[in-house]
C-alpha cells in the first residue's frame, strides 16, 4: 500500500484530527532528534539487542519512549507529543477495535492501490522502479518493546475476548491451561531450553506441556485441491512454511481430533500460495476472485457446521505464507481468526496478540529442509556484516547505496549472488542484515540463525516469529531504519564478548527453526507453529468473573 493509501485508511479509522496531530509531531520528533543528531555514538545494551543512540547522557532512539524526553520536545517545541498510551490507542483504533461492521466497508474494493507488491517473477526495470517509488518508511515505527507491551495489554483485557455463544467443556479447559500458566512453577534451567532466550522460561515451558497435554485440533474434511489439503505442491521455494505446518498438521496422531465437540481449535488447510498461482489473473491488479473463493469457503463452514458461530471464529486458525495474505483475509469473518502469517507487519493488518508470525523458510530440496546447516565459530567470522539480494522494496536500495561500495572491507553488502557463496558469506560472517524486501518479512531471518550468524533485522514493524516467548533482542540486532547510514558503526559498538554471548544464542535457538521430515520433533518448527497459535487461543479465550 503506498503512504496515501494508508494515511487515508489511518484518518477513516482514527479521525481526521489525530492524523494531522500526529503528523505534526512525528514531524516534531524528527526535527528535534535532527538537532541532537549531532554526533551519534551507539550502544547496544548489555543483555539485549537493543540499539540505543546516546550523546552525552541523552538517550535519543528510546527516548520516544522516554516521557521526560518528550516533556523537553513538548517544551522546545509548543507541541504535545504522543506519549507510547498515545500511540497504542491509534494503533488500537487502527486494529482492536475493528468490528466487520465498521471495516467491510470503508476499506474500499481490492484494487491496483491495493496491490503493491505482485510477485517479482519477471523483473522488468520500469516495474522495479514503480515499487520502489511507491512505498515510503511507515508513519509509525512500532519497537519491539512497544510490541511486548501490545501483547501483554490485548492478553490481560477481557475486552477483546468475546464470550462464546454457548459454553463448552473446551473453554474450561482453556481457562485452567491459562491458570496453570500464569501460576507455572518457577524454572531458572531446562536442559533442551537455554533460559536467556525466553522472556519467561518458567511461563513458557508450562504453556508448552500444556499444548502437549491438552490441544486438540478439528482440519475440516471440505476445500478443494489444490489450494485445500494438498500440502505437497508447496514443500519447497519461499513459502514453504504453510505446506510444512499443513503436511504435518493433518498427519498429526497426536494433536488431531476427529470429534470436533473436544476441538480446541479448527485448522483450515489452505495454502495463500497455491490460491494465487490458481486463480490470479496476470496483469488484472485485481484479488477480488482470490479473496470470493476463501470468503465462499467461510460460508460454507458457518453455515454447515456450528463451530464456528459458536466462538465468531476466534477458535479458527490457518497459516498464510504469501505476501498478500493479510490482505486477503483482513476484513469480514477473519476479524476473530487466529491468522498465522509470514507477512507480520504491525503497521498494517497484523493484530498482535491475536495473529501470530509465521517464520519465512525458504527451503531448496524438500528431502533437506534445513540446508547444510552450521558454520564457522565466532573466532572464524571475519567478515562483519554481510548482506545480498535483489533490490525489491525501498529499504534495499538505501542498504546498497550506503555500504555497497565503501571502502571498509568487512561490510560485504550485495546486490543478487549466486546461492552457493550466499551460503559461504552467512557462515563465515558476524552479522547477517535481514533487510526488508517488498513486503517485512524476508527467509534471511531462519537463514541466519540456521547459519549461526547473528541476525540484524532491518524492517521497521516486523513482528518477529514466536516473538511471544522469545526475547529476540537477547540474540538479534534490530537496526530502525532511519539508521541504515550508521549500521557499521552501531555493530563494530558490540562488544566481542557480547556478540560471542549472542551468537551462542543463536546456535541455542536453532532447534525452534528446524523442519523435520517425517515425524515432528519436540520443540521444532512445525511445534513453535503450533504453540503460537494455541498461546493466542489460550489468552483470548473468554473467562467470565
Ligand atoms: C534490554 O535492555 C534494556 C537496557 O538495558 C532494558 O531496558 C530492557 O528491559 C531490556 N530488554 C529485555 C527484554 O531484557
Ligand atoms: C541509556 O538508557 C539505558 C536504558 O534505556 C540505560 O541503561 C543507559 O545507562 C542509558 N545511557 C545513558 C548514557 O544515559
Ligand atoms: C530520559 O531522558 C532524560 C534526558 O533526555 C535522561 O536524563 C533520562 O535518564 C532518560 N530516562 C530513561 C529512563 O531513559
Ligand atoms: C499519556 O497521555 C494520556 C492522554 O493525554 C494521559 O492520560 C496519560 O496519563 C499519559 N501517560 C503517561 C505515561 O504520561
Ligand atoms: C466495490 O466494487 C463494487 C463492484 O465493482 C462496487 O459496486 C462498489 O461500489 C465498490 N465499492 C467501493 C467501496 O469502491
Ligand atoms: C472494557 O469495556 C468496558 C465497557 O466498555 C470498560 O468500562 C472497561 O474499562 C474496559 N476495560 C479495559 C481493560 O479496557
Ligand atoms: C515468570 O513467570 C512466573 C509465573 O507466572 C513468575 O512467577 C515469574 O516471576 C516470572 N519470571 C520473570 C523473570 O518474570
Ligand atoms: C453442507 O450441508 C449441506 C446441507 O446439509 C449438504 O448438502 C452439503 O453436502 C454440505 N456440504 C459439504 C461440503 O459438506
Ligand atoms: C451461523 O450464523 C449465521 C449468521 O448468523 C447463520 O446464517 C448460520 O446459519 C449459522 N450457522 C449454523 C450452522 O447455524
Amino acid at each position: 500500500m503506498d503512504h496515501q493509501t494508508r494515511g487515508l485508511r489511518l484518518m477513516g479509522q482514527a479521525g481526521t484530527c489525530r492524523v494531522v496531530l500526529l503528523m505534526v509531531i512525528v514531524v516534531a520528533i524528527v526535527l528535534g532528534l535532527q538537532y541532537f543528531e549531532l554526533t551519534p555514538i551507539f550502544i547496544v545494551s548489555p543483555g539485549n539487542g537493543t540499539v540505543s543512540k546516546v550523546r552525552d547522557s541523552n538517550n535519543i532512539t528510546k527516548s520516544a519512549e522516554n516521557e521526560t524526553f518528550l516533556a523537553s520536545q513538548e517544551a522546545s517545541t509548543g507541541i504535545k507529543p504522543l506519549n507510547s498510551t498515545e500511540v497504542f490507542k491509534i494503533l488500537e483504533h487502527k486494529f482492536l477495535n475493528d468490528s466487520p461492521k465498521a471495516s467491510g466497508q470503508d476499506r474500499g474494493n481490492e484494487t491496483a492501490s491495493s496491490l503493491h507488491s505482485l510477485p517479482p517473477k519477471i523483473p522488468q526495470s520500469n516495474k522495479k522502479h514503480e515499487h520502489m517509488s511507491k512505498k515510503k518508511r511507515p508513519l509509525v515505527v512500532i519497537s519491539i518493546t512497544q510490541m511486548n507491551n501490545m501483547i501483554m495489554k490485548r492478553h490481560n483485557d477481557p475486552n477483546n475476548s468475546l464470550a462464546p455463544q454457548w459454553g463448552s467443556k473446551v473453554d474450561e479447559e482453556l481457562k485452567t491451561a491459562r491458570n496453570n500458566i500464569k501460576n507455572a512453577d518457577l524454572v531458572k534451567t531446562d536442559d533442551t531450553l537455554y533460559a536467556p532466550l525466553y522472556h519467561n522460561l518458567s511461563t513458557f515451558k508450562r504453556s508448552y506441556e500444556l499444548l502437549e497435554q491438552t490441544l486438540k485440533v478439528y482440519v475440516y474434511a471440505e476445500g478443494d485441491r489444490p489450494i485445500f489439503h494438498q500440502p505437497e505442491a508447496i514443500m519447497e521455494g519461499v513459502y514453504a512454511s504453510e505446506g510444512w505446518f499443513m503436511k504435518q498438521m493433518e498427519s498429526s496422531s497426536r494433536f488431531l481430533t476427529k470429534d470436533p465437540t473436544k476441538a480446541h481449535l479448527f485448522y483450515l488447510a489452505f495454502s495463500s500460495r497455491i490460491l494465487q498461482q490458481k486463480l490470479y489473473v496476470r496483469e488484472s491488479h485485481s484479488r477480488t476472485n482470490l479473496v470470493k473463493y476463501l470468503r465462499d469457503y467461510i460460508d460454507l463452514i458457518v453455515s454447515n457446521y456450528t463451530f464456528w458461530n459458536r466462538t465468531r471464529g476466534s477458535d479458527h486458525f490457518f497459516t498464510a505464507c504469501h505476501d498478500w495474505a493479510p490482505a486477503e483475509t483482513r476484513r469480514g469473518p477473519y476479524m476473530n481468526c487466529i491468522r498465522s502469517l509470514c507477512n507480520a507487519d504491525v503497521g498494517k493488518d497484523f493484530v498482535v496478540g491475536k495473529d501470530v508470525s509465521l517464520p519465512t523458510t525458504k527451503i531448496s530440496s524438500a528431502q533437506k529442509p534445513n540446508g547444510n546447516i552450521g558454520g564457522n565459530r565466532p573466532s572464524k567470522r571475519t567478515i562483519l556484516a554481510f548482506f545480498a539480494g535483489s533490490l525489491h522494496g525501498y529499504v534495499r536500495p538505501i542498504l546498497l547505496n550506503r555500504w555497497s561500495s565503501t571502502p571498509e572491507p568487512d561490510m560485504k553488502i550485495f546486490g543478487r549472488i549466486d546461492h552457493k557463496s550466499y551460503i559461504g558469506y552467512m557462515k563465515r560472517s558476524r552479522f547477517c542484515v535481514c533487510a526488508k524486501g517488498y513486503e517485512v518479512n524476508s527467509p534471511r531471518v531462519v537463514e541466519s540463525i540456521l547459519y549461526g550468524c547473528v541476525p540484524v533485522i532491518i524492517s521497521d514493524n516486523f513482528v518477529p516469529p514466536f516473538f511471544e516467548v522469545l526475547d529476540w533482542e537477547s540474540f538479534a540486532v534490530f537496526v530502525p531504519e532511519k539508521e541504515i547510514p550508521n549500521l557499521r558503526k552501531i555493530l563494530i559498538s558490540i562488544p566481542l564478548r557480547r556478540y560471542v554471548e549472542m551468537q551462542r544464542r543463536v546456535l541455542k535457538v536453532q532447534q525452534h527453526f528446524m523442519w523435520h521430515d517425517g515425524e515432528p520433533v519436540r520443540y521444532d518448527l512445525f511445534h513453535m507453529i503450533l504453540h503460537s497459535v494455541w498461546y493466542s487461543r489460550v489468552f483470548q479465550t473468554f473467562y467470565p468473573n
